[in-house]
């Protein structure tokens, strides 16, 4: 499917994105390990989401909703050998979470996944788990999926999370629920910290230590508790809207529950600090986690620079980012993001190759980009590659481009945000 985004006027009005998708596939993954019935209330029903819903279904997890509520009836940590293959479909988070239960699990499965998915990294994950006792192989030594995991035995580890993935953090806690002994995961930057907050809600036996580096363990206490969770609406797909409102002007918009837990919010932060006019209403605690709503008015931008200690926390936002940095002042220096290579695109290709066919200038860095500041846009056609936070970020631009701007593949929008394009009218003036 192609998309036309025209300039606009203006944007009014206020929006509940769809909620988190790292807690909603959390939500699944966790209370399938659970002794009873969770609950999840505002689960993201989205592609990705709905992979690890059908993963755990197969992994003999019954799941089922009612009243717009899922409910999770946990198998108490140990699962069913599925079938058959089970296809990832585009979602690194299904694959790498589930890599770490299936590993503790005394059973084999089988994992692939689409065209992206067989790109990406995984012996990230596969390396510590088979120090961890897991038997496991794939396609380049592991490196890349199709890839099998034989699990059982497992004993605790010490890893330094070099790369600060949240991923790689969550699959080794979770094989630390199964571990004989201590595992202890250790990072340079803290990332994203969902699955230490949810397994502690659970009574797991986790410990958190912050002094140069942050350090979280695990030690195995046998059972996990059910749950409750209300999920809040995902910040990343707040920052799409968050970015509309200030790039478009006389803009103003309410985003509604809006998690802004710490190693989420480094979009916020960073747009405040170019001069966004962004404000917390309403701060509240929704299951264990900060959440606003958040208010945006338009202002000017001032270029930015972007460095690795501050990457983490917006991972997903930086190609955003560097969008809207064609409309700040100065040049705008993004360093420390060569994790952005191997993400659903490389997204440092697909954003500075995109805003050169608009005819702006960019620049790529081994490890980042450059962006040229205050440039008209004309307007013209770019290439989602079936990324999804490519297909939205740039039609964001297109609502300030002359002549709009054409989404080629921007059907991959569903992968986390399905009533992207619905939302995007709603506020349209
Ligand atoms: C995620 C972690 C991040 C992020 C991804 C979701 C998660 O990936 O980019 O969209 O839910 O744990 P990494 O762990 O590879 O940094």
């Amino acid at each position: 499917m192609e998309k036309k985004i025209s300039k606009v006027n203006r944007l009014l009005g206020r929006l509940r994105v769809p909620s988190d998708k790292s807690i909603s596939h959390r939500s699944i993954i966790l209370t399938s390990l659970a002794k009873g019935v969770s609950t999840v209330k505002n689960f993201l029903k989205a592609g990705d989401t709905i992979t690890t819903l059908n993963t755990y279904k197969k992994l003999g997890v019954n799941i089922y909703e009612k009243n717009e509520v899922i409910y999770v009836e946990g198998k108490g940590l140990y699962l069913s050998e599925p079938e058959d293959i089970l296809n990832m479909e585009n979602s690194g988070t299904t694959t790498r979470l589930t890599a770490g239960v299936i590993a503790g699990n005394n059973i084999f499965a089988a994992f692939t996944g689409d065209n992206s998915l067989r790109k990406r990294p995984m012996k990230r994950v596969l390396e510590p788990l088979r120090q961890m006792g897991a038997v496991a192989d794939g396609r380049k030594n592991g490196e890349y999926l199709p890839f099998y995991i034989r699990g059982g035995n497992l004993k605790g580890i010490e890893f330094f999370n070099e790369k600060s993935s949240a991923q790689v953090k969550s699959a080794l806690l979770l094989a630390g629920l199964y571990a004989q002994g201590k595992t202890t995961i250790t990072e340079p930057i803290i990332s994203r910290d969902h699955t230490e907050k949810m397994l502690k809600s659970m009574g797991a036996d986790i410990t958190i230590e912050q002094d140069e580096f942050y350090k979280v363990s695990i030690n195995p206490s046998g059972e996990l508790n059910p749950i409750e969770i209300d999920v809040p609406a995902d910040p990343s797909s707040a920052a799409f809207f968050i970015a509309a409102a200030t790039i478009v002007p006389n803009s103003e918009i309410l985003l509604k529950d809006v998690l802004i837990n710490k190693t989420r919010d480094g979009f916020i932060r960073k747009l405040k600090e170019m001069g966004a006019n962004i404000e917390y209403i309403n701060q509240r605690e929704q299951a264990g986690e900060p959440v606003a709503d958040i208010l945006v008015k338009s202002a000017q931008l001032k270029a930015t620079k972007v460095s690795k200690e501050e990457v983490p926390s917006m991972i997903d936002e930086i190609p955003l980012l560097a969008i809207i940095a064609t409309q700040a002042e100065g040049e705008t220096i993004i360093t420390g993001a060569s994790e952005l290579r191997v993400k659903e695109s490389d997204r440092i290709k697909a954003v500075v190759e995109n805003l050169k066919a608009l005819g702006l200038q960019a620049e790529e860095l081994p490890d980042g980009m450059i962006i040229k500041g205050k440039q008209k846009v004309k307007g013209g056609i770019i290439n989602s590659y079936k990324d999804h936070r490519i297909a939205m970020g740039f039609s964001i631009l297109g609502l300030i481009a002359e002549e709009g701007i054409k989404i080629i593949d921007a059907d991959c929008v569903f992968i986390s945000y399905p009533e992207f394009y619905t939302h995007l009218e709603k506020i349209i003036e």
